[in-house]
């Protein structure tokens, strides 16, 4: 007989949710996320009428487009917050920017970028550093996520007080945020249109994206398997440039996953240089 786990789960049934979502979107669950799943789709379950974990799977089976992007919104964890860990910001400005003094464009990609306070961090970083330096060196930010709610809302670049509050200073909310009603406030215009955002799973092909100078991509490999993290940084080394550089996650490293990368240590912080 199989064992009921609460909430209408079986242990098969999980254990197929599992490997259907680690399939689609490289998320690994470990054996004791049970009550995560149940408190993550609860919602959507009653909403669509299921009574079992097993038949959502079986509905995922046949195929729907919209109930996979609604199961994978609500399984990724979309914590972020404005200039996280500091570290990365500063290594950019006292040691990225000036290498690429000659660069006319600076491409950089912020893959799995939630609802854009990293990629919006970014180009902050880069204005401060182009009044610094009285270079105008232009660039594009690309920011990615697999999850269709957060990537709209960093399209639109609206964030209430609670958001805003979670790592910008107040004089950068004043400089390139316009204020909207009930203390919401938009990241203005210019500074939007520097950053694109576009749907894709890290799984995926990156090919359709270019070549990159820079990537981040923070807080995401940790929830994946190890096949699939050296498969994910090998894909990132050949999208960019020669001498390109990775950020990665205060607890994530390339360690024993990929050769492609030097590590350098900036004190606070690791940044990786793509080997020639
Ligand atoms: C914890 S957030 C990190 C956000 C930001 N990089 C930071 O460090 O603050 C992780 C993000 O990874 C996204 N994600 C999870 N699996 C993904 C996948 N297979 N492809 C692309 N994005 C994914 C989630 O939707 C989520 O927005």
């Amino acid at each position: 007989m199989l064992k009921r786990t609460g909430h209408n789960q079986s242990n098969s049934e999980y254990d197929d949710f599992r490997g259907y979502l680690e399939r689609h979107c490289g998320i690994v669950l470990g054996d004791n996320k049970q009550y995560l799943v149940s408190s993550r789709l609860g919602g959507l379950m009653r909403e669509h009428d299921m009574a079992s974990l097993g038949e959502l799977v079986e509905r995922l089976n046949q195929g729907g487009r919209a109930l996979r992007q609604a199961v994978i919104d609500a399984m990724t964890t979309n914590e972020t917050l404005w200039f996280r860990d500091q570290y990365p910001f500063n290594i950019l400005t006292a040691k990225i920017l000036p290498e690429f003094a000659s660069s006319s464009t600076l491409s950089i990609w912020s893959a799995a970028c939630s609802t854009g306070q990293e990629p919006y961090s970014i180009a902050m970083t880069l204005e401060e550093a182009k009044r610094v330096s009285g270079k105008n060196t232009d660039y594009r930010i690309t920011g990615t996520d697999i999850n269709a709610s957060v990537l709209a809302k960093a399209g639109e670049g609206i964030y209430d007080s609670l958001a805003l509050a979670r790592g910008l200073s107040i004089e950068r909310k004043e400089r390139y945020f316009q204020p909207l009603e009930e203390g919401r406030w938009q990241i203005k215009s210019a500074m939007r249109q520097k950053v694109s955002f576009r749907a894709l799973n890290l799984l995926d092909s990156y090919g359709a994206l270019g070549k990159f100078d820079i990537i981040f991509c923070r807080n995401v490999l940790i929830y994946f398997s190890q096949e699939r993290k050296a498969d994910i940084l090998n894909r990132m080394a050949s999208a960019l440039r020669p001498n390109g550089y990775l950020f990665l996650g205060a607890s994530e490293s390339v360690t024993s996953l990929t050769s492609a990368f030097e590590m350098i240590h900036c004190r606070p912080g690791i940044v990786y240089r793509k080997k020639a």
